[in-house]
């Protein structure tokens, strides 16, 4: 595991797109996780400006959403259907038969899930998983108290993530209480990871994720046991970690350390 520590999360953004964009551009084919939330937006406008520039083919991703909510019409604002559409996929070229989502308003819940942990197997498997994470230590849906080794399903949400989240729907009592998510196994089996996390709000899942115990109290704890993952952490997000994070210049400069862990 590898943490990287930069100053805030315009540079969280720059170098998120930066090692994504160099993972895309080094495979032929690859197959990503991306998540939603606040955090990855700014990596999402950079990617979508490297593309227009054309140092950057997203024709070549398939893209997996780690998560969706249970229903929730996929044309309402907040579905993450939605926010994938506006925040990327309608920005840049993309190859429409390649993006995949959970289906959140599938007759067949059980079913939907299944179908979507067997497109990830048919895709190959993810080759990386973009992660935030939430201030109760929560990666995708995976809440405090799931399974490590857990993989697509139904989840209930937390009232804390309910919470957390209202401040995204006009009104507030909106908020499912239900999504699909990729599980922690699922995540696991990614060959590479990054997380990404930003704010004085994240600062205590932070340090119970990077160095506390792998615990199921702490879903991102999970992190810990993956051989090939890149942390980048802004100041804040960083400031209650107790191990000295990488500054970015030393991560991009040491000879002796691989510039992409994953690669
Ligand atoms: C949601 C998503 C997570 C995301 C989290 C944090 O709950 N399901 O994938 O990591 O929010 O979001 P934010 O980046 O807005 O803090």
């Amino acid at each position: 595991m590898r943490v990287i520590r930069v100053t805030d999360h315009a540079e969280v953004s720059a170098l998120a797109a930066e090692l994504l964009a160099k993972f895309i551009a080094e495979h032929d084919e690859v197959v990503l996780a991306l998540p939603t939330g606040g955090t990855p937006l700014g990596m999402y406008n950079e990617l979508v400006t490297l593309a227009r520039t054309g140092a950057l083919d997203l024709g070549r991703a398939t893209v997996f959403n780690l998560d969706e909510y249970v229903g929730l019409p996929s044309d309402h604002s907040q579905s993450y259907a939605s926010y994938m559409r506006r925040h990327l996929y309608d920005r840049a070229e993309f190859d429409p038969t390649k993006l995949h989502i959970p289906d959140g308003n599938a007759e067949d819940l059980v079913a939907a899930c299944a179908s979507y942990e067997g497109r990830i197997a048919e895709a190959g498997g993810l080759d990386i998983a973009v992660l935030g994470i939430g201030a109760n230590g929560h990666i995708a849906f995976n809440e405090p108290g799931c399974g490590l080794n857990s993989r697509v399903r139904v989840v209930r949400l937390s009232d804390r993530t309910v919470l957390d989240n209202a401040r995204f729907f006009d009104d507030p009592r909106a908020v499912p209480r239900h999504a699909i998510t990729m599980g922690v196994g699922t995540i696991r089996s990614s060959r590479a990871l990054m997380m990404l996390a930003s704010g004085e709000g994240k600062a205590a899942a932070v340090a119970a994720a990077l160095e506390g115990p792998v615990t199921t109290r702490c879903p991102a704890s999970a992190i810990q046991l993956h051989p090939s993952a890149v942390v980048i952490l802004d100041e804040e997000a960083a400031s209650a970690l107790r191990v000295r994070p990488w500054s970015k210049e030393e991560f991009l400069a040491d000879p002796h350390a691989p510039q992409f862990l994953f690669l």
